[in-house]
């Protein structure tokens, strides 16, 4: 694992009590590498819950995506416009800006890299900003390309924010035919939205069956849009590929996704029930909104695999270094010690961003004078884990090599696969979201009603 080391000697547990716990668990990773298919299968195997293990691995799915891209990416699209929500926006976002960067948003969308805009949930001053982009920021069709997510096609905030968008395009063109192959649907194969889609002659691309929300990052949820925004996809699964191998292995010592899930499952039965991620590369924030919703969602359940009630749940918090260091640290440091962290980060390159040797401000803070940013940061995240020593809280490291594609694929699966075996130790099922499903049917119920 040359890219991303996984360092848990502070998390305060002995090698013993991993390994017996993990040992509960010998027959799921069995069962991991029966469900895994390979390049080599006919059929990818989409037939089991874990099936997202798969995704990295199907080529066919990934040549239908890249076609429909081909078909889509005209030489002037400047502006992507995603409409979906939770699981079928939150790994797309990030991956784009783990990749690319906060700051992407503001250097201006050119034909070279088209901007990403994520109409996720229902906000008047976002589709407001977004009729004003139609209106006055394209020139053609070309210039756009909607594309709808939903695996079940039946959200409410998605199907409202499309009509809408629809509605400024038709307005803005006129021509229903010249904004037709502008739009793209996402979507379970033969949902209604489907069916629809197919019928407006709108293209579609399919999410398996047993693929859930939150694990569809390496589907064309995610592929079609990083890969029309110029993100480099082949690396992304290249990396999800190279972990997923990793994180089926039956040696616990060779398996970090194992660990991982043993170390955090312990310390939630030792009371400390919340899990922190504390991201020290600030463009990963919404590598942990992405995180916060798989382990939200698959970990909180009202009922256990075998219908007792239960009630079981971690609490997911994201931590961004430096900044929270100054708003939250001191309630880390200080406050009760019902948190376990995970610290990521990535050195990052920054021979381009130094500080100068002639400082403005001489004496202030001794020693900053000539240092990259970067030699900064470690400083500040080698503190960070001095000060959490000290204390006594528990903590694991994921360093990663670096905030690329293959890097990030490697993370995303990592994750995908830790939650698999923490909801096992649970014994919830890690796929399902029954309580997401009552709040949006009677979201729809409410509407309908018209009350
Ligand atoms: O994980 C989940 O299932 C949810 O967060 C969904 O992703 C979210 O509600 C969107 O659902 P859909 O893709 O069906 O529109």
């Amino acid at each position: 694992m040359k890219d991303i080391k996984f360092i848990y000697k502070d998390a305060l547990i002995s090698w013993d009590e991993i390994k017996d716990t993990a040992g509960g668990l010998s027959h799921y990773v069995e069962h991991l590498s029966v469900v895994a298919s390979d390049f080599n299968e006919k059929e990818i195997n989409y037939e089991e819950a874990e099936s997202s293990i798969n995704l990295p691995f199907d080529k066919e799915a990934y040549e239908k995506v890249k076609e429909v891209a081909e078909k889509t990416r005209t030489k002037f699209l400047k502006y992507i416009i995603i409409v979906g929500i939770g699981g079928s926006n939150l790994g797309t976002k990030a991956v784009v800006d783990g990749v690319r960067g906060t700051i992407d948003s503001f250097l201006g969308a050119d034909k070279e890299i088209p901007k990403i805009i994520f109409a996720g949930t229902t906000s008047p001053k976002l589709l407001d900003g977004i009729r004003k982009i139609l209106k006055e920021n394209i020139e053609t069709p070309e210039e756009v390309l909607v594309n709808v997510v939903s695996k079940s096609g039946t959200t409410t905030e998605t199907i409202a924010n499309f009509e809408i968008i629809y509605s400024f395009l038709k307005e803005r063109f006129g021509n229903e035919e010249t904004i037709k192959n502008r739009i793209v649907v996402t979507t379970d194969y033969e949902s209604e939205l489907w069916k629809i889609a197919d019928l407006r002659g709108f293209e579609l691309l399919a999410v398996p069956k047993n693929v859930g929300g939150r694990y569809s990052i390496f589907s064309a949820v995610g592929l079609f849009p990083l890969m029309l925004a110029g993100v480099n996809t082949e690396r992304l699964l290249e990396g999800a590929r190279t972990m997923r191998e990793i994180c089926i292995k039956k040696d616990l010592s060779d398996n970090p996704a194992l660990i991982s899930a043993v170390l955090i499952f312990l310390h939630n039965k030792k009371d400390v029930s919340i899990n922190n991620t504390f991201f020290f590369n600030p463009h990963f924030e919404s590598v942990g909104r992405w995180y916060r919703q798989l382990m939200g969602e698959s970990i909180g359940k009202k009922y256990s695999t075998d219908d007792r009630e239960v009630n079981v749940g971690i609490t997911p918090i994201i931590s961004v270094g430096s900044a929270d260091l100054h708003s939250m640290a001191q309630l880390y440091l200080g406050g009760p010690k019902d948190k376990f962290t995970t610290f990521v980060y990535a050195p990052e390159d920054s021979k381009e961003v130094i500080v100068p040797k002639d400082i403005i401000f001489p004496g202030l803070v001794e020693g900053v004078e000539g240092k990259e940013l970067g030699t900064i940061m470690d400083a500040i995240f080698r503190g960070a884990k001095e000060a959490y020593k000290k204390d006594g809280l528990p903590f694991v490291e994921v360093i990663l090599k670096d905030t690329g594609e293959y890097t990030l694929g490697q993370f995303l699966q990592f994750k995908m696969i830790e939650m698999m075996y923490l909801a096992r130790l649970f014994e919830v099922n890690a796929f399902d979201q029954p309580n997401v499903e009552d709040y949006k049917r009677v979201t729809r119920r409410i509407l309908h009603e018209g009350e």
